[in-house]
């Protein structure tokens, strides 16, 4: 093992910037976040880095590491054995300094989707299933990793048109709890667009937390969506000017 890695970590702000070389010694066990905290300590304690439970808990510290979207801390070190390693802000948010982006978009996202809504404040009891099938969701740590990586936000720049995965992750907790009443699948279909996503996976693959984003997430809800909007005998009946009961606020749950 090499006695030290070489660090290329990007500095800069909202005006430009490039990257640029450090040296950190190679201690074993040490994460990304570490060494970015040795270059911090030794080098430039002006690097902005964000983070805070350094135990893949907050999500807060991720980066993209040799081009691939990460948590630093969930992230060692040795396995860069050989490699120089770079170290980028995600890059479909706007940067702030250095390796911290401004995600604020997402919490706007979030303010748009009607929350738990149940029928009443009575206590309610729940298969076990319906509690495995959400709990997954649960899990999500707000790492917005996904949302860095998906084409649609990062190359297509679609942030007006399509919610992103993290969000889809989100509607489906609550679309799939058995107790919830509000109707979330017009605004799926419209404002939320989930019809832009074409289950290219790469959301699932960078999920530290192995939320099966696609399979258990979009590819249900897109199901809903298109039974509400695209099954023939449903649209006959809307040829035909009858009211079409699913038009109705409180959606049947799967
Ligand atoms: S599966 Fe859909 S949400 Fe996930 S990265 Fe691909 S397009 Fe984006
Ligand atoms: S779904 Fe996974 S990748 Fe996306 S924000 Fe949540 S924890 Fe992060
Ligand atoms: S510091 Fe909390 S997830 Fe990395």
């Amino acid at each position: 093992m090499s006695d030290q890695f070489v660090l290329r970590i990007f500095r800069g702000d909202q005006n430009g910037g490039e990257e640029r070389e450090y040296y950190v010694p190679a201690i074993p066990g040490m994460v990304v976040l570490d060494a970015v905290h040795y270059v911090q300590a030794h080098d430039a304690p002006d690097l902005a880095v964000r983070w805070n439970c350094k135990a893949a808990h907050c999500g807060s510290c991720s980066a993209e590491i040799n081009g691939m979207p990460k948590l630093m801390c969930k992230t060692r070190l040795d396995d860069y054995q050989g490699q120089v390693v770079h170290i980028q802000p995600m890059r479909t948010f706007p940067i702030i300094k250095d390796l911290v982006t401004d995600v604020s978009w997402n919490y706007e996202v979030a303010k748009k989707i009607p929350t738990f809504h149940p029928e009443t404040a009575a206590p309610f009891r729940m298969q076990q299933w319906d509690v495995d099938r959400i709990q997954e969701f649960h899990h999500c740590i707000e790492c917005f990793l996904c949302q860095d990586v998906c084409h649609v936000l990062r190359d297509h720049h679609a942030q007006d048109e399509y919610f992103g995965p993290r969000f889809m992750v989100k509607m489906a907790e609550f679309e799939m709890h058995p107790a919830d009443r509000a109707d979330r699948i017009p605004q799926l279909k419209n404002e939320a667009g989930i019809g832009m996503c074409n289950v290219t996976k790469c959301c699932t693959e960078v999920c530290p937390q192995h939320i099966h984003i696609t399979d258990n997430a979009i590819i249900p809800l897109k199901e809903r969506v298109a039974d509400r909007y695209y099954d023939p005998i449903r649209s006959f009946f809307r040829r035909l000017g009858k009211k079409d009961e699913s038009s109705q606020s409180v959606p049947t749950k799967g």
